[in-house]
C-alpha cells in the first residue's frame, strides 16, 4: 500500500525551510501532498492561487510531491486522501504547545492517523514566512531564506 502523508499549512509564502521538510519527508513517504489551507480567518499576502503556484513551481523537480489546497478541517481532508499521517515542522520550543494542541485534537478526530514532526534543519531554526514578509517589506536581504521564485514574487507584492 502506498504511504501517502499530507503536509498542511499556510504557505504564505513558502520558505526554504518548508522545502527543507517537503524534501525530507518526500524521501521516506511514497507520496507527499502539500496542502494549502483556505483559512477565512487569516488575510494572506498571497492569494490561494499564488501560493499553490509557487509551491508547485518550487517542487517541480521531486516526482513524489504533488500540491493541493483545501478548507474546512485537516483531519477530513488528510481522510479524502487515505494519507497515513499529518507532516509539520518543528523549529523552537515556542512551536511545541500549538503543535502539540492541535496534533492531539487531531488525534481525537481521526485515531488512525499520525502526526509526523521533522525539526528543522538548524539552518532555518529562525525562520518563518511572517519573518520572510516583514524583512522583505522594508528592504531587507532574503537570500538563502525563500527559493529565487518566492523572491521575485515577494519584490513584486511590495513592488521594491
Ligand atoms: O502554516 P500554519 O498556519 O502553521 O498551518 C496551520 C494549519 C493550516 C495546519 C492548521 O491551522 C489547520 O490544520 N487548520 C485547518 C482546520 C483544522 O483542522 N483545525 C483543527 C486542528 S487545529
Amino acid at each position: 500500500m502506498q504511504q501517502i502523508v499530507v503536509y498542511p499549512g499556510s504557505f504564505d509564502p513558502v520558505t526554504n525551510g518548508h522545502l527543507d521538510i517537503i524534501k525530507r519527508s518526500a524521501q521516506i513517504f511514497d507520496q507527499v501532498i502539500v496542502a494549502v489551507f483556505k483559512n477565512p480567518q487569516k488575510q494572506p499576502l498571497f492569494t490561494m492561487e499564488e501560493r499553490v503556484d509557487l509551491l508547485k513551481e518550487v517542487t517541480k523537480e521531486l516526482d513524489n510531491v504533488s500540491v493541493d489546497s483545501f478548507s474546512g478541517l485537516t483531519m477530513d481532508y488528510v481522510r479524502s486522501k487515505k494519507a497515513i499521517a499529518i507532516i509539520r515542522g518543528l523549529r523552537a520550543v515556542s512551536d511545541f504547545e500549538g503543535e502539540f494542541q492541535m496534533a492531539l485534537l487531531n488525534k481525537e478526530l481521526n485515531r488512525e492517523v499520525e502526526t509526523i514532526f521533522f525539526m528543522t534543519d538548524i539552518k532555518y531554526a529562525y525562520l518563518s514566512s511572517s519573518a520572510v514578509k516583514e524583512v522583505a517589506q522594508f528592504g531587507g536581504n532574503i537570500d538563502g531564506l525563500v527559493p529565487d521564485l518566492v523572491k521575485k514574487a515577494l519584490k513584486e507584492k511590495y513592488a521594491l
